[in-house]
């Protein structure tokens, strides 16, 4: 009896660990996702063959696409489809557009209530906001960013609004590219957060040695870079992943073959033992972006490599 205990424990904690994708809010030619296509890219995600228990979403922001600040549709997906959310509001356009965000989380729990907050694993204040903002996001033209005092403000901000309401007790946190949060002049965001979102891709990491042959150590690299600065605080790999197609970067090879063997050697590592968004499940659509991280084409259907994990 005491050793069935112990393994029901383990077995609970294994599966307590949040397993999904990312997903955006707009489609390539700015329409805005509706419901049924979030809902679509949902069950998608649920009835992957070969990898069952990819039931969690991570989103960029509260808005509905199209709207000032009406809640996203991706909640009522997500409640339809028993969804988990790891929510995000987009913090990198100012504090006007913030306060859209906050009006549309506000909204959200009181329109949905607790089916939606039971669904929150956790809130995330901006998305590589500090990425943008150093000398490799702009380099990279990846648009407006926001400094860690702007971060740290709208973290403030969100605990207020959530003390008063159903989300009180969620993690707050960030996400953002694993060197950023290194850079010891960010420190003041890890101190005011409950959890570190990690995005780190390799293949980006073109000045190393970023061959699929040395991919899986840059990640752990960058993984335990990032765990030595959290301050004791959970990692959360929010992104990563290796392109099915593309250009080549580096040494890093975009193709399925390299893909499949990401996925295996660093993917399945993850599953299980942190919460972990891969990127992606079905890559920007309508069109196929350069490079692509969809596990299925960008006409949706089966996916390019077999997702069951080595033995
Ligand atoms: C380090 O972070 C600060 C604050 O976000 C930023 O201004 C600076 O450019 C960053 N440095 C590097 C090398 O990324």
């Amino acid at each position: 009896m005491y050793s069935f205990s112990i393994f029901l424990t383990a077995a609970t904690l294994a599966s307590a660990q949040s397993k999904g994708f990312n997903y955006g809010n707009l489609f390539t030619n700015g329409a805005p996702k509706q419901q049924a296509d979030f809902e679509n890219e949902f069950n998608l995600a649920k009835n992957l063959p070969n990898a069952p228990g990819f039931n969690s979403a991570r989103l960029f922001t509260m808005i509905q696409g199209g709207t000032p600040n009406t809640p996203i549709s991706a909640i009522q997906a997500a409640l339809n489809t028993d969804t988990q959310l790891l929510l995000g509001l987009w913090a990198s356009a100012g504090p006007e557009s913030f306060n859209n965000e906050l009006a549309a989380l506000s909204a959200a729990v009181q329109q949905y209530g607790t089916a939606f907050t039971d669904k929150v694993v956790g809130i995330s204040v901006g998305s590589e906001d500090l990425y943008r903002n150093s000398p490799t996001g702009i380099a990279a033209k990846s648009g407006p960013g926001a400094n860690p005092q702007d971060l740290v403000n709208y973290i403030g901000q969100v605990r207020n609004l959530i003390a008063g309401n159903a989300l009180n007790g969620k993690p707050v946190g960030h996400v953002d590219t694993w060197n950023d949060y290194v850079n010891g002049s960010n420190s003041a965001v890890i101190a005011n957060i409950d959890f570190l979102g990690v995005d780190a891709y390799p293949y980006y990491e073109s000045s190393k040695s970023n061959a699929i042959d040395n991919s899986h150590q840059l990640f752990e690299d960058a993984f335990n870079a990032v765990k030595g600065v959290a301050q004791g605080k959970p990692v959360w790999i929010t992104e990563t992943g290796w392109p099915v197609s593309g250009p080549q970067s580096g040494a890093a090879v975009a193709n399925v073959d390299n893909a499949k063997r990401y996925w295996d050697e660093t993917a399945c590592s993850l599953f299980g033992n942190t919460n972990f968004w891969y990127f992606t499940v079905q890559d920007a659509v309508p069109g196929t972006p350069s490079p692509s991280f969809g596990i299925v084409g960008s006409g949706g259907g089966a996916p390019l490599f077999d997702l069951s994990c080595p033995a």
